[in-house]
């Protein structure tokens, strides 16, 4: 199956590392152009490099107001065109709901929740007919994951948002779609099984929830997301798609 990703140009934020960068990656590799967004600029430097002449690094903060501008800007002046994004953001701090603060809401609000809003709506309205967003989000849309009130209190809305969003963009014939990973072994899953203070009996229980018996590996995420991306994916819109070896237990 071609893809038909060739020449086109893609906004990867959080795309310096993890699924982002497996994301980039894959569409790379199928002959997209990407512009990377994240906050450090030497890891952006590291991802570009890595990525060759089809990669351009702009250091943007997804909570910044001013930041779908930006990319939007960057990936005209540097391809000359847009067909979609790929929205990650770090994610929020792990805690219950009786402890996590106020600024804690606060700041994850602004980070994980309005950015990839803002950026959704943003970037949705400059992309032409065939263009598609899709939103990195969680198992944690459809169900809780333990000592995650953060990720568990936001993602559900942004998922509604998402299928919101299909609904406004679809008659210009542009596509919105939300990833929903499981565990996937990037750096932030070694750091969440590390914090508990004993990573091999985490990764233990994790992995006899999942039926695959596995993590899965940021590649294989970066070939879901550069699916729904992609103009083969183009009868595909409004879904929340789980990239989880079979992990949730609702359809
Ligand atoms: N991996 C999984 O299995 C899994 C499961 C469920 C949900 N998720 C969610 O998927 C998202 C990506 O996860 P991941 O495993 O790829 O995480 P990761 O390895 O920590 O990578 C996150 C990337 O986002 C960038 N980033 C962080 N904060 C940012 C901000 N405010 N603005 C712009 N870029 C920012 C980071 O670079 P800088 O620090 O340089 O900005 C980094 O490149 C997270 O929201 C996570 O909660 C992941």
């Amino acid at each position: 199956m071609d893809l038909d990703l060739a020449d086109r140009v893609y906004v990867v934020t959080g795309g310096a590392r993890g699924l982002g960068r497996a994301t980039a990656d894959c569409l790379v590799a199928e002959g997209a152009r990407v512009v990377l967004s994240g906050r450090s600029e030497e890891s952006l430097r590291e991802a570009t490099a890595a990525l060759g002449e089809r990669a351009h690094g702009v250091v943007a903060d997804n909570a910044d107001p001013a930041t779908p501008a930006r990319l939007v800007e960057a990936a005209r002046e540097r391809w000359g065109r847009l067909d979609g994004a790929l929205v990650s953001v770090g994610g929020p701090p792990k805690g219950p709901v009786t402890s996590i603060t106020d600024e804690q809401w606060t700041t994850a609000f602004a980070t994980v929740f309005l950015g990839a809003v803002r950026l959704a709506r943003e970037i949705g309205q400059q992309l032409p007919e065939g263009g598609s967003l899709a939103l990195v989000l969680s198992s944690s849309v459809k169900a809780p994951l333990a000592q995650m009130a953060l990720s568990n209190g936001l993602r559900p809305g942004l998922a509604m948002v998402a299928k919101t969003l299909a609904d406004e963009l679809g008659p210009r014939g542009v596509r919105v779609n939300g990833l929903l990973p499981g565990r996937v072994a990037t750096e932030r899953v070694a750091e969440l099984d590390a914090g508990t203070g004993d990573a091999e009996s985490a990764r233990r229980a994790a992995l006899a929830t999942i039926p695959l018996g596995r993590y899965g590996e940021p590649e294989e995420f970066g070939r879901a997301a550069a699916f729904l991306l992609s103009p083969a994916a183009s009868f595909v819109s409004g879904v929340m798609l789980p990239v989880d070896g079979g992990m949730l237990r609702s359809l």
